[in-house]
């Protein structure tokens, strides 16, 4: 058995990690947040005051910046310079910031080469917004997963409030658009659709569904 690449992009709160980790745990392949990374350098850069325009603050803090991705029985901590910030970056003052950290062509180029090393060996599930068009465009299958902007905020605020997460839906639909709209607008490497991806519309279907769907792909090149 082959052991593949598999990319998975889309917009933002689509359903991507969640169906990348089940897709990772069933065929034992490593899972790759590559959304983590870029809010692992905002949290890093909102901690030392750098403005998020500044592209080459920026760019010379991820040089001195590590960033791991740990497995741990089935959930994946992040780490920035050996702290544990899993919880951290996903607080609101990261989200609404990484658009604008993640837009700068510097970043994108370390990112880039960090998340192509991770996947070298093949086995991987990468999720993000340019893993098909840049990090992995000779991935085996690309996915790219869409659901509508209401449907999206409705699972994240479940999400929110099932982890005891304070969470405003009309909120929630805000904030996600707007990142969608500063995602798929930035010159380089914009959310977007690689031409050989397979689109998966998940607005009606349940996680199993998806997950059964792509399965089936990912089988046929295995
Ligand atoms: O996937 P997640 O929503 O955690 O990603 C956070 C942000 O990181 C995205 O809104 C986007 O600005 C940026 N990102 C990116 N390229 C990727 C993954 C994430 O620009 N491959």
């Amino acid at each position: 058995e082959k052991r593949i690449s598999i990319a998975i992009d889309g917009p933002a709160a689509a359903g991507k990690s969640t169906v990348a980790k089940i897709l990772a745990q069933k065929l034992s392949y490593l899972y790759i947040d590559t959304g983590a990374m870029y809010r692992a350098l905002t949290w890093k850069a909102l901690q030392n005051g750098i403005d998020p325009e500044d592209e080459e603050a920026l760019d010379r803090l991820l040089t001195e910046t590590s960033i791991e991705l740990k497995q741990r029985n089935g959930n994946q901590r992040v780490f920035v310079d050996g702290q544990d910030v899993t919880d951290a970056i996903r607080l609101p003052e990261v989200t609404n910031a990484v658009s604008n950290v993640s837009k700068h062509e510097r970043v994108r180029t370390e990112m880039v080469l960090r998340q192509q090393q991770f996947a070298k060996h093949g086995g991987v599930v990468m999720d993000g917004r340019d893993i098909g068009t840049h990090v992995l465009p000779e991935a085996e299958v690309k996915f790219f997963l869409r659901a509508g902007v209401e449907e999206r905020a409705k699972r994240r605020h479940l999400e929110n409030v099932k982890k005891g997460i304070p969470s405003d839906y009309d909120q929630l639909v805000t904030e996600i658009a707007k990142r969608d709209e500063l995602d798929s607008n930035r010159k380089i490497a914009p959310l977007k659709k690689a031409q050989d991806a397979i689109e998966i519309d998940t607005t009606a279907l349940s996680i199993d569904q998806v997950v059964e769907k792509m399965m089936k792909y990912v089988t046929e090149r295995i």
